[in-house]
């Protein structure tokens, strides 16, 4: 984006400032030295949806001087003041990637053009407006992906043990589904090798991913226990019922299977947790972080 600034007005130095903490690249033009021409002006008025007289700073000793508080209203004329005294124009304007244009003085103003901005250049689809008539009796599955798409939720790694044979897979269909008694509800595809280990299993434990841990993440999700150790390349210790314990993440839960129960692709655990380990209470992995992982087993 480009932002027009005086590079002694704090506003504007706050606005390159937050702009830069969000990843966002700053064209500057010190609108003081490089004065826009009445055509410039006339656009950006157009891109921000503003009057000439809305973006002037009538406080300014010249503004007093010509009286401008008490102009009519004549655009043409107000542009052109505009013009031969840059130093009336507030600050700073953002002109943003999308075509609009933003007056970035307070904070409010300075989340829209930072949203705009990274929906911008994220090339994402713009969003459009989706509906299905609530009478139809069901939804198509992309129907309900159209509901779902952009949703977060945090990731976990979930690993069991039976007969002698261990088993892990990232998640993201988990949740804790009661506060007393309290339990957890984890979900597992029956395609996953984790799913035929955790159908003879006693316990699960479900482990929560720390935002830098995206290789554990790749190393659960992306490949499967039909063709890979995945406790040979990583670290971990034998807990409960010979449950595979991951070393490196900030928090797990261990608990005992209530029930399976089928919900379609995938199957419910519910667990009623016997032990936990929390290292970190700080934020963790979450699904649109991971979300171009490929399955190993796909659901
Ligand atoms: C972003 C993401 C989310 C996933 N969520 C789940 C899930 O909620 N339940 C599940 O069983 N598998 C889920 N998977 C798929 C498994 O992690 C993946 O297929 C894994 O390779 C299975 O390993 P396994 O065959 O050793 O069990 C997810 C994968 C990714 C990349």
């Amino acid at each position: 984006m480009q932002a027009w600034i005086n590079p002694a007005c704090s506003k504007c130095s706050a606005a390159l400032e937050a702009l830069d903490a969000e990843g966002i690249e700053v064209e500057q033009r010190r609108y003081l030295e490089q004065a826009p021409t009445a055509a410039e002006l006339n656009d950006v008025l157009q891109r921000l949806r503003l009057e000439p007289w809305d973006i002037t700073r009538l406080t300014e000793q010249t503004a007093v001087e010509l009286g401008m508080a008490r102009w009519p209203r004549d655009r043409n004329r107000w542009i052109a003041a505009l013009a031969e005294h840059p130093i009336l124009i507030q600050r700073p304007i953002l002109l943003l990637d999308d075509g609009t244009a933003v007056l970035g003085r307070t904070e409010q103003d300075l989340r829209i053009a930072v949203s705009a901005q990274h929906s911008r250049s994220d090339a994402r689809p713009r969003f459009r407006h989706k509906s299905v008539d609530p009478t139809r009796e069901h939804l198509h599955t992309s129907e309900f992906d159209d509901f779902v798409d952009g949703l977060d939720y945090p990731m976990f790694i979930v690993t069991t043990a039976s007969d002698g044979q261990q088993a892990g897979c990232l998640v993201g269909f988990t949740s804790q589904v009661s506060i007393d008694p309290p339990r957890m509800l984890v979900c597992l595809s029956v395609r996953n090798h984790t799913y035929r280990v955790a159908k003879h299993a006693d316990m699960l434990a479900v482990h929560v991913l720390g935002p830098d841990q995206r290789d554990l993440a790749e190393l659960f999700g992306e490949t499967s226990g039909d063709d890979v150790d995945k406790f040979a390349r990583c670290s971990w210790r034998p807990g409960p019922r010979n449950v595979p314990l991951l070393e490196d993440c900030p928090r797990r839960i261990v608990g005992r299977v209530l029930s399976r129960d089928s919900f379609g692709d995938h199957v419910g655990f519910l667990l009623e947790p016997t032990g936990i380990e929390v290292n970190s209470t700080g934020a963790s992995l979450s699904y649109q972080q991971v979300d171009e992982l490929q399955a190993g087993h796909p659901a």
